[in-house]
Formats: structure tokens, C-alpha cells, sequence
């Protein structure tokens, strides 16, 4: 027996981007169903992005899922970037005429939005195998294992909000896109540690022996990232050496010192950028992470995610009011505007901060220049908290 639904938005993803498109859909009294590969628990503990721009936060309390983020998320003025042994204070908000950015889990967005739906009756699926995305052309339709039972879904867009790995993007024919890539040849090794942060703020590091990022959750969980070798086992790894590594990094020559404490999570995350373009084939929309990836040192993805989302949202929206589609084709170019120069940023970002094993000795020394100019330049500190605290949401 196939089981079958009949809904307005078919959303393929539970992660940040479809339950955010899912909740402004519902607020302007559009249908959707989310169809989520994995369960929830693992969706909403799995440790991942922390910095959440004043767009993003705005949003959120803006639609009513911005309550637990209000009393538990951590307001930050400014960023540190440390290099030869001194760090460096880039004061977002000064440079931004007061702007903010916000430390609150991904993890923890997921939880408000999976909550709200719930709440408002929405329909998520969890747990669910064997999804594919099928009549992009004309009737489109989500069919997935779910409880032992073949469901359908059938709708009149689908969203594929499923992430870099997802089924959404692979199942558009071949051609249809254009795909533009980089890997990086490193990696970040990110733990979370049970120890209060050891700044009140995030500090960037650039040292000989590579990048090292210091972030938080709370005021008693630090999180720490490590430039590592792309695909290195994790074994390779003990808790003593990453701290000792990350101790090395962080020097400073006035004895700055790290925090230790019991690693409670680690992984790593390769790094890459890719965009493909259109966002968009037939009845079938790409948002956040199944239509690009940014490197993450700039702490764009999940915002970028959350950004898309909006526009989309927005469409759906002009689209059942009027009938038009006029905001649906524009969908994928209002985007890629924003998603290019969200790339650009983080590109530049991860190759300032970063040591890159082929570069030459005028390489490193531009590399410093960069930084003594960042540190050093009002014109150039203010480019790098314009794009950091977010570029505006709306359009232009
Ligand atoms: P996702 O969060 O990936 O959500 C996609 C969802 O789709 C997932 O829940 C997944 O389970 C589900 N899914 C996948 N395949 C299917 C399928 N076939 N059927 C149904 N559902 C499916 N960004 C930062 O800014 N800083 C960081 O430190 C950082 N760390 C990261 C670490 C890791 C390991 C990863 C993978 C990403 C990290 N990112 C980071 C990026 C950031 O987390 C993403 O940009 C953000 O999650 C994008 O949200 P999304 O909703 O588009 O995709
Ligand atoms: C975090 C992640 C990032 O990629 C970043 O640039 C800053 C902070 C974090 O997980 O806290």
C-alpha cells in the first residue's frame, strides 16, 4: 500500500534551509511537507555552525522562533585575528554603524524550528530511506520509505533543501547545470570542549604551522577548529595532541593561555567551494547547501542556507497570492548574486588565514601583508565586518 499526500511545497531536507522554508510558508498559510533522511535526535545534535549574522537572528525573532535564541544566544561586538604572536581586535560593530552577530548552535536553530512546526501541526517525516525527487518537468513528486511504508508526496514544487549529499541536485538531468568548484587542499579537525572559552570573543589565527579557530557555545563550552590534512584519519589525533597543537597556534608573545578541558565531540570537515547554477530546473528549487558550499571560515553556510530560503519563501508566496512567477524564475539569479559574494568573502578569508603547503616565500609574505593591511587599515578592516556581520538580506 502506498500511502499518499497531497501538499503545496514539497520539502526534501530537514536541516536548517527546509525547516526555515517550511516555517515562513506556514506563517503565510502555504502547505508543506518535510521529508527528512535521518531522525530527529540526530538531526538536532549534530555539532556544526555556531555564528549566526543579525539578519538571520532578526529573521528568526522577526517569525517567532527567536525566544530561547534571545535569552541564551551570545551577542558579539567584535572578532579578533591574532598572527605573529598578536592579536588584533576588528570591531564589527564600530565599523558597521552598530550591527552584531549572534553565537547560537546550529543545532539549536534546528531545535526552534523543528518545535515550532511540530507545534503548528506540521507535517515532518523522519527517518526516511530510499527519497527520490521525480516530475520536475510537470506534476512533481517525493516518494520515500518511512515506517516500513512506500509514501508519495505529491505537490506542486518541490524544494530540495537536502544538503550537499542529498538526492535533489543529482536528480536533475545531466546538463541541465553548470558546476564551479574548489577544494582546498586542508582540512578543519572541530572539537567541542567542556571548558569555559578562553576569550570573551573569536579569535582567527594565522600561524606557520596553519589556521586554528577559537568560537564557543556557551559560557562553559568551548568550541576549537584546526587546519589539518584533508582526509586524515581522526585516530591520528589524541586529545593531547590537538591540545598541545592548539596551544602552539594560539601563542601570543605576552603568554596567552588556552583552556583545557575534556573533549566531548570531534570530526573533520573537508573544505571546498562549489556553486551550481540555476539554483533552479523545472518545478524543482535548490536551497543552501544542496546548491552551494562556502569554506567555512568566513561562517557563512548556514546563513546563506537561512538567506535563500527567504527568497524562496517569498516567491512561493507572490506565486499563490497572484499566480505569478515572475519572483520564481528570478529565484536562482537574486541568489546567486548574494551566494557569489558570500564565495568571494570566504575564499578570501580561508586564504588569508590559512598556510597552503605550495606556496612560495612571496606568497607568505603577501599573506602577511594581507593581514598586517586588514589589522592595520580602517578601509580594509571595514570590508571584512561589512561581509562578516552579513551583507543585507533584501535584494538589491
Ligand atoms: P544541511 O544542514 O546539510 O541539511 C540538509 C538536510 O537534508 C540534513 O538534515 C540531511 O540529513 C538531509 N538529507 C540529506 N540527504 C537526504 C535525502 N536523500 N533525503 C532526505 N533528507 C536528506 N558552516 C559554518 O558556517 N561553520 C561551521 O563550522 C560549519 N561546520 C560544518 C560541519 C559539517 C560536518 C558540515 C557538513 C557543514 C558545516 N558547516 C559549517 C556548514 C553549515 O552547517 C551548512 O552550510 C548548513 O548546515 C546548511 O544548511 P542546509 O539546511 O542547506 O543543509
Ligand atoms: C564557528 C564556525 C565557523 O566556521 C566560524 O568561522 C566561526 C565560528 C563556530 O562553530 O562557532
Amino acid at each position: 500500500m502506498t500511502e499518499r499526500i497531497r501538499t503545496q511545497i514539497g520539502i526534501v531536507g530537514g536541516g536548517p534551509a527546509g525547516l526555515m522554508l517550511s516555517h515562513l510558508l506556514h506563517l503565510a498559510g502555504i502547505e508543506s511537507v518535510v521529508v527528512e533522511a535521518r531522525s530527529r535526535q540526530h538531526v538536532e545534535e549534530r555539532v556544526r555552525a555556531g555564528v549566526l549574522e543579525q539578519g538571520t537572528v532578526d529573521l528568526m525573532i522577526a517569525n517567532g522562533v527567536g525566544e530561547r535564541l534571545k535569552r541564551q544566544g551570545l551577542v558579539h561586538r567584535g572578532i579578533e585575528v591574532r598572527f605573529d604572536g598578536g592579536g588584533h581586535r576588528i570591531d564589527l560593530s564600530e565599523l558597521t554603524g552598530g550591527r552584531t552577530i549572534m553565537i547560537y548552535g546550529q543545532n539549536e536553530v534546528v531545535k526552534d524550528l523543528t518545535d515550532a512546526r511540530i507545534a503548528a501541526g506540521g507535517q515532518i517525516f523522519f527517518e526516511c530511506d530510499d527519497v527520490r525527487a521525480a516530475g520536475l518537468d510537470a506534476k512533481p513528486s517525493i516518494t520515500f520509505m518511512s515506517a516500513g511504508e512506500l509514501h508519495e508526496v505529491t505537490c506542486d514544487f518541490i524544494a530540495g533543501c537536502d544538503g550537499f549529499h542529498g538526492v535533489c541536485r543529482p536528480s536533475i538531468p545531466a546538463g541541465a547545470l553548470t558546476t564551479y568548484e574548489r577544494v582546498y587542499p586542508f582540512a578543519w579537525l572541530g572539537i567541542l570542549a567542556a571548558v569555559a572559552p578562553s576569550s570573551d570573543e573569536l579569535i582567527y589565527t594565522s600561524h606557520e604551522r596553519g589556521f586554528a579557530l577559537h568560537s564557543m557555545r556557551s559560557p562553559e563550552l568551548t568550541r576549537l577548529y584546526i587546519q589539518c590534512a584533508p582526509d586524515e584519519p581522526i585516530e591520528n589525533w589524541p586529545d593531547e595532541k590537538i591540545w598541545d597543537e592548539l596551544s602552539r597556534r594560539f601563542a601570543t608573545i605576552d603568554n596567552w593561555q588556552l583552556h583545557r578541558g575534556p573533549i566531548t565531540q570531534k570530526g573533520i570537515t573537508p573544505m571546498r567551494s562549489f556553486v551550481v547554477e540555476p539554483m533552479q530546473y523545472g518545478n524543482l528549487f535548490l536551497a543552501g547547501d544542496a546548491a552551494h558550499i562556502v569554506p567555512p571560515t568566513g561562517a557563512k553556510g548556514l546563513n546563506l542556507a537561512i538567506t535563500d530560503v527567504r527568497v524562496l519563501a517569498r516567491a512561493f508566496e507572490e506565486f499563490y497570492r497572484s499566480g505569478s512567477r515572475v519572483l520564481l524564475d528570478g529565484y536562482s539569479a537574486t541568489c546567486l548574486r548574494r551566494v557569489w559574494k558570500v564565495q568571494r568573502f570566504s575564499w578570501w578569508m580561508t586564504s588569508m588565514l590559512h598556510r597552503f603547503d605550495g606556496d612560495s616565500a612571496f606568497d607568505r609574505r603577501r599573506q602577511h601583508a594581507e593581514l598586517d593591511y586588514v589589522t592595520s587599515s580602517r578601509a580594509a578592516a571595514t570590508s571584512l565586518a561589512e561581509n562578516y556581520v552579513g551583507l543585507p538580506m533584501d535584494p538589491v
